[in-house]
């Protein structure tokens, strides 16, 4: 059985096959996007030209040292946003956040052209919830927001708890939600948390993945949208399984 590493670095080198000279890349946040990270500065190493927009300051620490050229002001679009994920369910929707870079993460994916998540096989669940959903929230009046948030019949604790709590690298804390028995219905979840006046950005990624990487003991796979080109409208396939219409990557395939 490959150990949990072993399965995230498979499928981080799976999506290096995507990256090209010339790309402006985003890096993500966590274990699984630092070997993604790692493998582009040995591309750069190999004189590759890239240029990346990372997503946390961990990720920019780790590309400067890789000498991985670093984008901070971004007009247009990134080509390929590469990130790792705490949860991924059937319509590759994902929760994001615990390791605390949601805000950075959730911006550079929506500005780019593919984002492509990578994960291993432990990841994948039947519906979201199975964990908490972090909500990154001003620490200004903080108590409203998570009087408000508990008011959608949500519980939560502060990330580090209320005497250290976790501050995130754009300065703001954590809420850490449980949704009991998991998130029916994300998008509509994703908006009402979004609407609350104090929440600067919440860990569902809703529609926003195009591929998603899954490493497991018989080696990387891809489930998501087509080879190229740009998004496609997704139903919602189960983990595994093509939607009618649509050639699932394979991993040989991506392009
Ligand atoms: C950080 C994240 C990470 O991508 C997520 O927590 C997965 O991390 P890992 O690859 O270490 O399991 O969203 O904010």
């Amino acid at each position: 059985m490959p150990l949990p590493d072993e399965l995230k670095r498979a499928a981080a080198e799976k999506a290096l096959e995507l990256v090209q000279d010339g790309m402006l890349l985003g890096l993500g946040s966590g274990s699984t996007a630092r070997f993604f990270t790692e493998g582009v500065g040995r591309l750069v190493a190999d004189g590759m030209k890239v240029r990346a927009v990372p997503t946390s300051r961990d990720t920019a620490a780790l590309a400067a040292e890789l000498a991985i050229p670093i984008v901070t002001e971004l007009v247009g679009e990134i080509d390929l946003a590469v990130d790792g994920a705490d949860e991924v369910d059937p319509a590759l929707d994902l929760i994001k956040g615990r390791g605390g870079a949601l805000f950075r993460e959730k911006l550079v994916a929506s500005v780019a052209k593919r984002f492509v998540v990578v994960v291993d096989d432990s990841k994948l669940v039947k519906r979201l919830g199975v964990g908490v959903l972090p909500v990154e929230v001003l620490p200004f009046l903080w108590r409203s927001t998570a009087e408000r948030l508990t008011g959608l019949g949500l519980t939560l604790v502060v990330r580090g708890g209320e005497e250290t709590p976790f501050v995130t690298d754009n300065g703001n804390i954590v809420l850490d939600v449980t949704v009991v028995d998991g998130i029916g219905e994300p998008q509509r979840l994703a908006t009402d948390i979004k609407a609350i006046t104090g929440v600067v950005e919440h860990g569902l990624f809703v529609g926003i993945a195009d591929t998603v990487i899954v490493a497991g003991p018989e080696g990387p796979k891809a489930l998501g949208r087509l080879s190229g080109g740009g998004r496609v409208a997704r139903s919602t396939p189960a983990h595994g399984e093509s939607t009618p219409g649509e050639t699932r990557d394979r991993p040989s395939q991506a392009t």
